[in-house]
């Protein structure tokens, strides 16, 4: 009798049912949500870190991509499921940059979440169709001064990494282009590799591998000294844009209320994943490096959201664009 019951108990535990205490968690596959479509940066960096968690967690970390609205539909679903560490955001500094674009949110930005930790900072690259007439920045400067709304920009929407890289350098050249929005920078980038669209500001996890194959033009990086993995691309200060910078740093979240003790959990295995050889390696492929362990926790990405927010809202507000 006493070994049905037992048996009965870990089947209910294994699907779900039963309070499988923090410390058996997890007990079944977990959701790690994308708030972009597949294909692009955020689910690149995503798929790396989850499978190393997975193995370390020893149950399947399953990505789930939800597009749209520049991530924060993705980001709301998160904050309205159960808190019981079976589901999970990974997101970027658009947590912090929709807290100021958007009127209405899905979710409380700094209210809705616990915080599992930082994972890495992704530099960004200034990159156009391959058969683009300009051949450097100076010449893509002047040629979309020329030009203005005859040149198309894709983004992932309002909010997203690609649109805040384009509100910085659009406002820094005076000039609007006309906006493409994709639900991601990776149907974003089959486009612009299939010429359909004109130009981009991707993270260096989603361009690297394009530019080095010839699939696309890159005319800079967004960052004060040239990305490892791309040495031949000039910083924008180098080929003529000074100030020009800005880096999209990651993290993950899970729904307010989930335990201590799983964010804790979790909080180990993203700092054991974050030095797995694997990752280490495709991220410094990628143009980018793992956080630190310090880095690698609530403290850190809760500090580095609310710093942000703040660092973002007047420049957004600066340049006057809102989302509905
Ligand atoms: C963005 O913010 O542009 C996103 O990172 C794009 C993506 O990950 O698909």
């Amino acid at each position: 009798m006493l070994k049905s019951f037992a048996a009965a108990a870990a089947v209910l535990a294994a699907i779900g049912f039963g309070s499988a205490s923090a410390a058996d968690y997890p007990t079944r596959p977990v959701t790690m949500i994308v708030p972009f479509a597949a294909g692009g940066p955020t689910d690149t960096v995503t798929r790396l870190v989850a499978e190393s968690m997975s193995k370390d967690l020893g149950q399947q970390i399953v990505v789930e991509n939800i597009g749209g609205a520049g991530g924060t539909l993705g980001a709301g679903r998160v904050a309205k499921s159960e808190p019981d560490g079976y589901t999970l955001l990974l997101h970027h500094i658009s947590m912090a940059t929709s807290a100021t674009l958007y009127r209405k949110l899905p979710y409380d930005t700094l209210g809705g979440f616990e915080y599992v930790g930082l994972v890495t900072e992704v530099p960004m690259t200034l990159v156009a169709r391959s058969d683009f007439e300009p051949k450097d920045l100076k010449a893509f400067i002047d040629y979309v001064k020329a030009n203005k709304d005859k040149v198309t920009y894709a983004n992932a929407g309002v909010g997203a990494a690609s649109h805040l890289c384009g509100l910085l350098f659009m406002s820094k050249i005076e000039t609007q282009m006309t906006t493409v929005p994709y639900k991601g920078t990776g149907p974003a980038m089959t486009d612009l590799v299939g010429k359909q669209v004109d130009t981009m500001c991707d993270q260096t996890t989603n361009t690297t591998n394009q530019i080095k194959g010839g699939k696309i033009k890159a005319y800079a990086t967004t960052t004060t000294t040239r990305v490892s993995s791309l040495p031949d691309v000039p910083t924008a200060a180098e080929a003529g844009l000074p100030g020009f910078e800005v880096s999209i740093w990651h993290g993950i979240y899970a729904p307010k209320g989930t335990s201590p003790e799983i964010v804790k959990k979790l909080s180990a295995s993203l700092q054991k994943a974050l030095k797995d050889p694997l990752v280490v390696k495709r991220f410094a492929d990628l143009g980018t490096t793992p956080v630190s362990d310090a880095d690698a926790t609530p403290e850190a990405l809760k500090a580095k959201l609310t710093s942000e927010i703040d660092r973002w809202a007047p420049v957004i507000k600066a340049a006057g664009v809102y989302a509905d």
